[in-house]
């Protein structure tokens, strides 16, 4: 007997030894394992659900249509109607909500919503899968009060400071998840090259180079470095996935036309980048491009997305756009086929948001075999991988006290510097800037008091309408401007408002007891269609206001607060200095003080071309047929550039050195350039470097950006700035929309500097 046992004992501790030869030989590498943990379980679990169980999974549902109404049908903030709540998770087993029900709200009772939310998933589903709760937290945890809101994109990209741009997005995934809230549908990843487009603002401008890389540093921002059930992190959306940002016509959602070769060569890149970095999840463009919705586009959506970037997260569609394939679009008879042709083509969940039609819908062509279930089950899968990943199942909401740099002052200088970062000195003749801080200032205009045109759209509300009732506890420029030079010096007139004439003579009589007037135009806070415009010139009301102040014979500051660039060119000389401020978030009247009086060196550079006609609406990266002659009257005549933005210092650039004349098929050019601050503060640089094809076989570009780096500088002292070129920075998308390279000359500009090289393929 006892020998028996030991027998035993010696087979199982032979077993044993052999098993562990085995894993040690085959031990995957932390993430693999985790990778392939959460493949077992997605796989297990959608192994275990019905159909219906599935497409619930795939609805996205508004919080607005799951809250407690009046008689009257008015909606009451953040209470949930339990039946119309069992409606959506208990009967449909929806896998999302979105949005705040028109309504920010304290993180508290965020946290009890969503808490609600999740114990009836959790606890009264069969399976008790969690809800990804999804917010537009494009500039700071918008829809909760306190939150740090930061410059929108458009500002943040003024920067050209990838750093901010990460820390920022970190700050907010963080703040995000303080109120239990994990999915964020940011960044925008298109290009703002339509300057009328409602949606400018939401872009990090007209440079597919510069949209990259910041689109890189906030998915790394929101997501780290990998998702790993990081409860201080949230799922990035890429959107709108692609060609949104440019329609013709320059209002939303109308249609684009942009030939294959420019969707390849400019608007496709970012989002290549964003893939890499690891984004997990995308959203639709609403619009059509080329006459094909993109939710119903296998090219964009099966060719591209999934085939040429290799994107394999959740696809997400815009709000009701499966359903406007039929009722805008019209290229679904009914409503039932709009749902076949967006889930063929591969949308993987629905943003309904008001109804269950689609879950039923698609419940029907499944069982008809119109969509096959190996296309639900991998819809699915993705939904329920970004869940794990985002380790819901363990914990479905976070916890409040986890987080206590919620609002802190840490954050709150965070955002003071990315505002200071992002304001841009555009103009300033004769030294107008910065103040003497003994003159007293007039300020005057419709963005000088107000923190909703500081803030612009999805800020506590989708319009952003809301915003000063929100921020009494921040400063607009006038409040900044008091506080800081004290109230005797600061004198106040509110002049037009957007559109409405000047009331009175106010503004000029309190002008000629003042030395200096700050005159803040802009518009006021809008977003999507119901920011579409006829006229890119600021409202004649401002301009009016403008000539006025003017005409004092006082030296007079523009201030441009706008989401995007409103044309200037029928008063702009006539005004000593101009500062643009964009959209500059809650510190941005700080920002915008600092700067007007010298604490703060302006650093800020345009990321956009700013026109001067409505008809020469040309980006910096045109054609040389497009440049600018007397004699031609063509496009490229901007009222400032791409990339401008002075400084109260100067720089000056040494020649550029390039290691080598000529580069070959494997070769590298290494760029060197010594940048002097020449002037007697401190100031920050971004050096530019851009690219010149000479000669082409589709036409080239005058110049492309092809790398950036902010540097800081001290009165007197030089830096000497690295960049390397490689012969995939000289690629196009040629004459058969493949990315080519052709050998010829090149030339490298650095500001005012050039110098050239030749690529030749052949040389070894
Ligand atoms: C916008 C999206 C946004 C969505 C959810 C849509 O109207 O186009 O950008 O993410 O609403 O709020």
């Amino acid at each position: 007997m006892k020998k028996r046992i030991v027998i035993i004992l010696i087979v199982f501790v032979l077993l044993g030894l052999i098993m562990g030869l085995l894993i040690k030989c085959d031990v995957p590498a932390h993430s693999e394992r985790e990778g392939d943990d959460i493949k077992a379980r997605v796989n297990r679990m959608v192994s275990r659900m019905t159909l219906e169980e599935k497409v619930g999974q795939m609805t996205q549902i508004t919080l607005s249509h799951l809250l407690e109404q009046t008689d009257s049908g008015v909606k009451q903030p953040f209470r949930l109607d339990t039946t119309r709540l069992k409606e959506a998770i208990v009967d449909y087993n929806v896998g999302s909500i979105l949005n705040n029900g028109g309504h920010a709200n304290s993180r508290k009772k965020w946290h009890k919503m969503i808490s609600t939310i999740q114990q009836m998933a959790t606890e009264e589903t069969r399976l008790g899968i969690p809800v990804l709760y999804g917010i537009d937290a494009i500039h700071g945890a918008n829809y909760t009060q306190d939150a740090t809101m930061f410059p929108q994109q458009i500002a943040q990209a003024a920067t050209w400071n990838r750093d901010l741009v990460r820390q920022a997005a970190s700050v907010t995934a963080y703040e995000m998840r303080a109120s239990g809230i994990p999915w964020n549908f940011s960044p925008v990843l298109g290009l703002g090259r339509q300057p009328a487009w409602p949606r400018f603002w939401e872009t990090f401008g007209e440079d597919v180079h510069l949209t990259a890389t910041l689109g890189r540093s906030m998915v790394k921002g929101y997501q780290g470095d990998r998702l790993n059930s990081d409860s201080t992190k949230v799922a990035a959306c890429m959107k709108h996935y692609m060609g949104y940002s440019v329609p013709r016509t320059g209002k939303d959602r109308t249609p684009a036309w942009i030939p294959e070769r420019q969707l390849r060569q400019y608007f496709l890149p970012p989002f290549k980048e964003a893939v890499k970095a690891g984004v997990q999840t995308a959203m639709v463009n609403s619009g059509e491009v080329n006459g094909i919705p993109a939710h119903a586009s296998d090219f964009l959506l099966k060719d591209l997305l999934r085939g040429e970037v290799d994107f394999n997260g959740l696809v997400v569609s815009d709000w009701m756009d499966i359903r406007y394939l039929h009722t805008r679009h019209r290229i679904a008879a009914t409503q039932k086929q709009a749902v076949q042709k967006a889930i063929n083509a591969g949308v993987d969940m629905s943003m309904v948001p008001d109804n269950y039609r689609f879950a039923d819908y698609l419940v029907e062509l499944v069982e008809e075999g119109k969509v096959s279930e190996q296309r639900i089950n991998e819809a699915v899968k993705r939904i329920l991988r970004i869940k794990m990943q985002l380790g819901l199942f363990e914990q479905p909401v976070s916890e409040p006290g986890d987080y206590p740099k919620f609002a802190s002052r840490e954050f709150s200088r965070l955002n003071l510097q990315f505002a200071e970062q992002a304001i841009t000195l555009l103009k300033n003749k004769g030294q107008t800037l910065p103040l003497n801080p003994q003159a007293t200032v007039l300020v005057t205009g419709p963005t000088a008091n107000s923190m909703t045109a500081l803030n612009g759209g999805w800020s506590y509300t989708w319009q952003g309408q809301q915003t000063d009732r929100f921020m009494e506890s921040h400063n607009t420029i006038l409040e900044a401007l008091r506080q800081k030079m004290g109230r005797e010096r600061v004198l106040y007139a509110r002049g037009s408002g957007f559109d409405q004439p000047i009331q009175g003579n106010r503004p000029t009589r309190l002008a000629r007891e003042a030395d200096h007037i700050i005159l803040c135009l802009g518009e006021n806070a809008y977003c999507e269609t119901p920011g579409n415009i006829n006229d890119l010139y600021l409202p004649e009301a401002q301009k009016d206001l403008a000539l006025r102040m003017a005409q004092t014979g006082k030296p007079v500051t523009l201030v441009l607060v706008e989401g995007r660039p409103r044309l200037i060119s029928k008063f702009e000389p006539r005004m000593d200095a101009v500062v643009m401020g964009y959209l500059p978030g809650n510190r941005g009247g700080d920002a915008i003080a600092n700067v007007l009086y010298g604490d703060v060196n302006p650093s800020g550079k345009l990321p956009f071309t700013y026109p001067r006609y409505p008809n020469s609406l040309e980006t910096y990266d045109h054609k040389y047929t497009s440049t600018d002659g007397p004699q031609h009257g063509r496009g490229y005549n901007p009222q400032y550039p791409f990339g401008h933005g002075l400084s109260y210092t100067t720089f000056q650039y040494s020649d550029i050195h390039l290691s080598d004349s000529t580069m070959a098929e494997d070769g590298r050019i290494d760029v060197e350039v010594e940048v002097t601050n020449t002037g007697n503060r401190a100031g920050k640089k971004t050096v530019m470097m851009f690219l010149r094809d000479h000669y082409a076989s589709v036409t080239p570009s005058v110049r492309k950006l092809k790398a950036y780096q902010k540097i800081s500088l001290e009165a007197g002292q030089s830096k000497r700035i690295q960049f390397q070129i490689r012969p995939a920075d000289l690629m196009f998308v040629g004459a058969h929309n493949r990315w080519v390279r052709e050998e010829g000359k090149f030339s490298v500009i650095i500001a005012d500097r050039r110098a050239a090289f030749v690529f030749n393929q052949s040389q070894s």
